[in-house]
């Protein structure tokens, strides 16, 4: 009871002083009602001008994170002149100095971290829906566990994914280095499906880390991708995945199964973003943090840019960006509770492959002797994702259009 107590009074006073040098801070559930006396609202903004992804001007089509130093702006920061007045820094300590100042100077309801959000390489599911084509993978093939030669369903990664991860390991090795001196994450997330804890592993497993700052993934079940109908998006059991990469945590309270996936409905984009706010709020109340490594999939990572008030930005497989977040600790101001729905139904054809599939028209399935065209809601859903050649099966999830009441 007393030591009990004695936590509490020094929870308190770590809230309302600077964070220490290189951690971000973070809010536990009762510092949030502490400090404010009332429920708390976390907000996001993405500080830009850091980074070429968040400027208008880049052209995220062909973006390659690992030729551009993660796509750092090379300039001078305001903390220049007292960290570096020899110039002997690389960019990337001065940056870290920076953004180390900018918390060290923050009041206690605000903190900074710079998230690195990477998606897995290109899996079975990615190159299926390559060769199949967008409309007849989502309403035909996608729902199936495969084709009798490959298995999409918690999809592995490919051989041309499994050469993204040794490319990311390779930039990681060069960004670790003298020459460059990026910052090791201090903390690794990852969704809990199959082909981001494979990409993880394989390019952060084996770097020469700092001894402080290790490889010890936590995999937490809402930073899976958009849960579609589609087999790709089900997850293995906790035990299996345990088994598969004994090195990984899993967040408390990861079920064995995975009870979110259904087959027979789809997440709405509305549910899939209150989640995601859900998991980000998660991760800044909990881990103090600067520099926190999160792989996970294409559309997962486009929610959380938004989310995150950052422009829209597709990642290619393999591909990584960067985000420096402000994050502030508001007072809830309550608001008139909207219902959003959070499941609908995605038309599939299910007597066999469609008997045609257009990009930007949709499927035309075989019913018998007869044949059904999709109704105006299923065609929106081909137009939005075969816009997109190499997807991640999941990333195209319009929610219906009555869904906020
Ligand atoms: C949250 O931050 C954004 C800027 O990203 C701002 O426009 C918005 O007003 C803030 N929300 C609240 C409740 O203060
Ligand atoms: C940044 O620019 C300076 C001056 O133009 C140059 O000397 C330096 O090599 C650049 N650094 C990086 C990491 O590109
Ligand atoms: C299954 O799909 C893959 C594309 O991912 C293709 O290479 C293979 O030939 C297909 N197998 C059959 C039996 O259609
Ligand atoms: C867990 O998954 C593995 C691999 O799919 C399977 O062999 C095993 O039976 C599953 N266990 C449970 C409890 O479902």
């Amino acid at each position: 009871m007393l030591s009990k107590s004695g936590l509490v009074v020094l929870s308190l006073a770590s809230a309302c002083m600077a964070w220490p040098w290189g951690r971000a801070g973070k809010w536990s559930d009762r510092q949030r009602t502490t400090c404010h006396g009332h429920e708390a609202l976390l907000n996001y903004t993405t500080v830009t001008g850091f980074f070429l992804q968040d400027d208008p001007s880049t052209n995220p089509s062909g973006f390659d994170y690992t030729t551009t130093n993660y796509g750092l702006i090379n300039q001078s920061y305001p903390t220049d002149a007292e960290f570096d007045p020899t110039g002997a820094r690389t960019l990337w300590e001065r940056f870290e100095y920076y953004v180390n100042s900018l918390n060290q100077a923050a009041d206690k309801n605000t903190q900074y971290k710079v998230l690195l959000f990477g998606r897995h390489g290109e899996g079975y599911h990615n190159a299926a829906e390559s060769a199949f084509g967008t409309p007849a993978w989502n309403c035909y093939w996608g729902p199936l566990d495969g084709n009798g030669t490959v298995t999409w369903r918690d999809a592995a990664l490919t051989q041309a994914g499994i050469d993204q991860t040794t490319k990311a390991f390779d930039f990681w090795t060069r960004q670790l280095s003298d020459a460059v001196k990026m910052p090791a994450p201090q903390s690794y997330y990852s969704s809990p499906l199959r082909r981001c804890w494979q990409t993880a592993q394989l390019s952060f497993a084996g770097l020469r880390l700092p001894a402080d700052r290790p490889f010890v993934p936590v995999i937490k079940e809402f930073f899976r991708e958009g849960i579609s109908m589609r087999t790709c998006d089900e997850r293995n059991n906790k035990t299996w995945i345990h088994e598969q990469v004994p090195n990984f945590l899993f967040e408390d309270g990861f079920t064995e199964l995975d009870e979110l996936w259904r087959g027979y409905e789809a997440e709405t984009d509305e549910a899939q973003v209150k989640r995601t706010k859900a998991v980000l709020d998660d991760v800044f109340a909990h881990d103090d943090a600067t520099w926190i490594s999160i792989t996970a999939h294409s559309g997962a990572i486009s929610k959380h840019l938004q989310v995150l008030g950052h422009r829209a930005f597709r990642l290619g497989t393999g591909q990584a960006i960067p985000v420096l977040v402000k994050a502030q600790n508001l007072r809830k101001v309550d608001t008139p509770t909207s219902t959003i729905e959070s499941w609908w139904s995605e038309p599939t054809c299910a007597n066999g492959p469609p008997i045609t599939s257009i990009g930007g028209t949709g499927c035309i399935c075989s019913t018998g002797s007869a044949t059904a065209t999709f109704s105006a809601s299923a065609s929106a859903v081909a137009t939005e994702s075969s816009s997109v050649t190499v997807t991640d099966g999941s990333v195209i999830t319009p929610a219906p259009t009555t869904s906020v009441v």
